[in-house]
């Protein structure tokens, strides 16, 4: 590394930017890195025009049909780049005992040490973006402020999107104020005169945290939650550490608006694992039954919730946009969705069609008959047709293919979503992908029991992080990957929280447990699910309000089946029975994977958790 750290003025910082810390970091890492150019974003609808224009003069962007798809774009990652990358991310605190089991670990250091020299030089021959980003409304309280140095323009206009992204937040930062250090690079130099590629990555990975400095460092991928930092890396990870330091949560979850046909408005914060049904369910559009009820959008994948002096817990979504899952979403799975997509949209790894749009597996669901296209170009640029598909499984669009859109373009869009109050949360509610066991849905007796299946969640791995795919994994209030702290750790401040908003006399949020997933002897889907998820929505609602008793069951009390709402859809006793039925066979082995998982925590295992297993345990037994 070179001693040479450049000037304000060789750095060319614009005037508005007034934050001596962030001018000294930036000279530092442009230092390192070693850009051919600095571009200091300042998130103007030219830039993103202008940096669009570049990306599809660099062949990473194809312009779609701007008569079907206006202003919308499609990338191509590599092959290699698809997805986040579990096993190359590390929470390198001081003490190993900090990060906990379940998460990789590295001393800060060694980490820095391994670190330095693949920084070192790593952004030659490419422009350093100065990305700076509010997590939450510009100027809220509850906000933080982050800045994301990257080598990809690709980062920049997602940024753009998926965060309040540019010169506003200076004044915010203003000179004093702080921030969370963000570097990110592809990891892909280049020589003088070497062309590009059209996705330029590394096969050597790292995607870092630094808990106690609060920095990240980001390298060798440009792919969602590994690139785009100010989501997984800083609003869950780097946050939930703020949030344990500072008594409030930071989330894996949804938030929804739900309104009942006499107008009573609740809010519900659900956690499910990755690919596994948030952004359906945030814009879930209410079946044939249920007129008058209308389900609206606050956010679809994090939440920061933070307790209030009155004992309420009021949460906001700190995003601005959605990096959504594309494959399964259409017309009749989630209309709303589909709608957000109509233009202004980042779509990466789906398939093109002839005509210059969008597609990807079950776009057909909403058409009569279930027709494919009889040519696609697939997400890596091969040609793609039904029958190949069927001789060889060839997929159009990679499972793990998302958009990415502004929450704006959203037809459901909650009124509130930008309050930076946030909304008022009546409920929890965690949900796992388990093709057996877990019932379609119950709800905890009380806080302990609710904390406790969160807990022990178990869910089928899925497309959205590398590896193996459907095996079953205990995923802990979906925050597996995301914690940035010991998971034993987070489970105490989720007990702890509770008894504090308890002693303030508050009523607590009730939490339910969901399993949309489970499938009958010939291993299709039970539960319709998607819309239809609305019938659960609704019981979890009447027992708020005191209208249904439910039954007591092993793990929570769980609806009877005249207690749901049927009308518009075909489902018999016999279906509900599969879908919610707790066999007891099935629950001791379910138990007694609970308790090794649990075990791992050792010292820092809250003793209430253990005690909930032993107390389910025993009801099972008797
Ligand atoms: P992340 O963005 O990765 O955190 O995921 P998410 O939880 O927002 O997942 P999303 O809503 O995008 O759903 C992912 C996949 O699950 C899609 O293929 C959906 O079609 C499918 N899915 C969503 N809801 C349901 C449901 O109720 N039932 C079934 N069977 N599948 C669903
Ligand atoms: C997830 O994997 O939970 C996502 C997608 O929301 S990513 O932003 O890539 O992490
Ligand atoms: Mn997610």
């Amino acid at each position: 590394m070179s001693n040479f750290t450049p000037t304000a003025a060789d750095l060319k910082v614009p005037a508005y930017v007034k934050n001596p810390k962030l001018v000294q970091w930036v000279g530092e890492m442009a230092a390192l890195c070693k850009p051919a150019a600095i571009h200091w974003c300042d998130g103007s609808d030219e830039e993103y025009r202008a940096l669009c224009e570049q990306l599809v003069a660099a062949g990473t962007f194809i312009r779609l049909n701007a008569d079907k798809r206006p202003n919308s774009f499609l990338a191509r990652s590599a092959p290699s780049d698809v997805a986040r990358v579990e096993d190359r991310t590390y929470i390198c605190s001081q003490e190993r005992e900090d990060a906990g089991p379940t998460n990789n670990w590295k001393a800060p250091d060694e980490m820095r040490a391994t670190l330095q020299p693949l920084f070192d030089g790593c952004m030659a021959g490419r422009t350093m973006y100065v990305v700076p980003f509010s997590m939450g409304p510009l100027g809220s309280p509850i906000a933080h402020i982050g800045v994301e140095l990257s080598d990809s323009p690709y980062v920049a206009v997602n940024m753009k999107i998926m965060t309040r992204m540019g010169q506003a937040v200076y004044d915010v930062l203003g000179e004093q104020g702080e921030f969370v250090p963000c570097v990110h690079t592809v990891g892909a130099p280049l020589q003088p005169g070497q062309k590009d590629v059209a996705w330029p990555c590394n096969d050597t990975k790292y995607i870092v945290h630094y808990p106690e400095t609060r920095e990240i460092w980001s390298y060798g991928s440009g792919y969602g939650g590994n690139a785009l930092l100010g989501k997984k890396c800083f609003a869950l990870r780097i946050a939930s550490i703020m949030g344990h330091d500072e008594g409030w949560l930071a989330e894996h979850m949804l938030i929804l608006g739900v309104t009942n046909p006499e107008g009573r408005k609740y809010h519900m914060a659900a956690a499910f694992p990755s690919a596994c049904g948030k952004t359906n369910f945030s814009m879930l559009v209410p079946p044939a039954g249920f007129d008058g009820w209308k389900v609206t959008t606050v956010g679809d994948d994090i939440a920061w919730v933070k307790p209030q002096p009155d004992g309420s817990l009021r949460a906001i979504n700190p995003e601005a946009g959605y990096f959504g899952v594309a494959p399964g979403t259409s017309y009749k799975t989630n209309p709303n969705c589909m709608r957000s997509l109509d233009k202004n949209v980042i779509f990466t790894n789906v398939a093109l069609t002839d005509d210059g749009d969008v597609w990807w597996e079950g776009m057909e669901q909403d058409v009569e008959g279930k027709v494919l296209p009889a040519h696609l170009v697939d997400w890596q640029g091969k040609d793609w047709t039904p029958e190949l598909a069927k001789a060889t499984g060839a997929k159009a669009a990679h499972p793990n293919a998302r958009f990415t859109v502004a929450a704006i373009n959203n037809p459901a869009l909650d009124e509130a979503w930008d309050d930076p109050a946030g909304v008022p949360i009546d409920a929890f509610i965690f949900g796992g992908r388990r093709s057996t066991t877990v019932p379609l849905v119950t709800e905890a007796r009380n806080w302990t029991e609710g904390v406790y299946m969160a807990a022990t969640m178990g869910s089928e791995t899925t497309a959205a992080a590398a590896g193996q795919q459907g095996v079953v994994r205990r995923d802990p209030f979906a925050m597996l990957p995301f914690s940035g702290y010991h998971m034993g750790d987070y489970f105490q401040h989720w007990l702890s929280l509770g008894e504090r908003l308890q002693a303030q006399g508050a009523k607590l949020p009730r939490i339910y447990t969901t399993n949309w997933f489970r499938k009958d002897a010939q291993g299709q889907f039970v539960w319709p699910g998607y819309g239809e998820n609305m019938r659960v929505l609704k019981w979890m609602i009447d027992r708020l309000e005191g209208q249904v008793q439910g039954e007591q069951t092993l793990v929570g009390v769980a609806p009877r089946y005249e207690e749901i709402n049927w009308k518009g859809v075909d489902f018999t006793p016999a279906q509900f029975q599969v879908a919610t039925g707790i066999d007891a066979v099935v629950w001791r082995e379910e138990l007694a994977s609970h308790a090794g998982w649990l075990a791992q925590f050792g010292s820092r295992l809250p003793q209430a958790l253990e005690q909930a297993r032993v107390d389910i345990s025993a009801r099972l037994d008797s």
